[in-house]
């Protein structure tokens, strides 16, 4: 069976180091792999208008910007396939078949659906016309498991919180395939392999990195952003002198670290301590975790050195970016071809769950049949 990769991200906002250590960073070592027969990477537009349905332009902005993001962070059209969801109406058209396969009581018990509700609000009671869940909301789960069974996808790279929409998608497989014929592929969920890239905290220690708590790094912040957001983040509140014992767990600068430093960074960084008055004589991440807690470690330091890890990531893909939003014809370019390839794909799919579901009547063949059948009926 052909090994097909399909994921995206909604365009609300630029892309974050969130989203970086959560899927991106992955699916580009899986894209230059070599291991995948096709790979799809989607911006799923659609999927943002179902709770910005007041807000078009903000989404369509976005749009280029995340497909920046993708391509100065290493995403090659030449091996993936980038495209925008909205331009691709075959999956409109499974979604409303799925629809039929999903009960209310199953969406309800969604996780990330109900909790995306309440961080939104619209399960409260006000007299505001804004409350309320907008009904394509709640059913997006449904939505992507088109985005997902339309390309055959066998592995979706995803973060933790889209646990249970890969999870949906699989029961709504398994259940087209045993109601109208093994048609549809059940795809497997690829969750980064380290503690600290599964959800990623903000700058300020909150669970999560997110545009609304302006918490983010982006990868399109410039070495004086990062730094300076580098430098306020959120550490040990118990910490307060540098001979004190610290903490690591929970402690963001280390998370990051451990989200982002790499065996060669302790050499080459070091330098970058010369003529400090301290210097930085550590070799691995253990040794400056010992350090930390035991105490004489202070906060400036590991932060410090998290700016030139993080940065050793960050440059590359800040330099890239620089030379692709000069060019953007080439960006709209890359999307529209992605999304005629995408199309062609979803619409063998969505011809063969037609054909399945027996719903294919002016197919070649299929008519001439169809009038036989009726034409019987009435003869006898
Ligand atoms: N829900 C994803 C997000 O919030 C975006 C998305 C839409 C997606 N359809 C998908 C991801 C299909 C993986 C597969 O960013």
């Amino acid at each position: 069976m052909a090994k097909i990769i399909l994921t995206g991200d909604r365009p609300t906002g630029r892309l974050h180091i969130g989203h970086y250590v959560g899927s991106l960073r992955r699916r580009v070592e899986l894209q230059n792999s070599g291991n995948f027969d096709e790979i799809y990477i989607m911006i799923a537009d659609a999927q943002a208008l179902t709770d910005n349905a007041d807000n078009p332009e903000k989404v369509r902005q976005n749009i280029i910007e995340v497909a920046l993001d993708y391509l100065s962070a290493g995403l090659d059209p030449e091996k993936s396939h980038l495209f925008i969801q909205s331009q691709v109406s075959e999956l409109t058209e499974l979604t409303f078949f799925y629809n039929n396969l999903v009960t209310v009581q199953r969406l309800q018990r969604n996780p990330t659906v109900k909790q995306e509700i309440q961080l939104r609000g619209f399960s409260d009671n006000d007299e505001d016309n804004k409350a309320g869940t907008p009904v394509g909301f709640f059913c997006y789960p449904i939505s992507q498991a088109a985005d997902i069974t339309a390309f055959k996808a066998t592995v979706v790279p995803v973060g933790e919180d889209q646990k249970p929409m890969i999870e949906q998608t699989r029961e709504i497989v398994r259940k087209f395939n045993s109601t109208y014929g093994p048609v549809l592929v059940e795809p497997e969920i690829m969750l980064p392999d380290n503690e600290a890239c599964l959800r990623l905290p903000g700058t300020d220690g909150k669970a999560k990195m997110s545009k609304s708590l302006g918490n983010c790094i982006y990868l399109s912040d410039s070495a004086e952003e990062v730094w300076a957001k580098v430098k306020g983040m959120y550490t040990d509140p118990l910490h307060l002198q540098v001979s004190d014992p610290g903490h690591v767990e929970g402690n963001t600068v280390f998370t990051y670290l451990d989200a982002f430093c790499k065996p060669e960074h302790f050499e080459k960084f070091r330098s970058a301590f010369v003529g400090k008055k301290v210097s930085f004589e550590f070799n691995s991440l253990d040794e400056v975790k010992e350090q930390y807690r035991k105490g004489g470690l202070g906060d400036m330091m590991i932060k410090n050195f998290l700016n030139c890890v993080l940065n050793d990531t960050l440059e590359p893909i800040r330099n890239r970016r620089h030379e692709l939003e000069q060019n953007i014809p080439y960006v709209y370019e890359v999307l529209r071809k992605g999304t005629e390839i995408a199309r062609a794909k979803a619409a063998e799919t969505l011809a063969d769950v037609k054909r399945a579901m027996k719903i294919n009547y002016f197919d070649p063949g299929v008519l001439d049949e169809l009038i036989r059948e009726q034409s019987e009926k009435y003869a006898k």
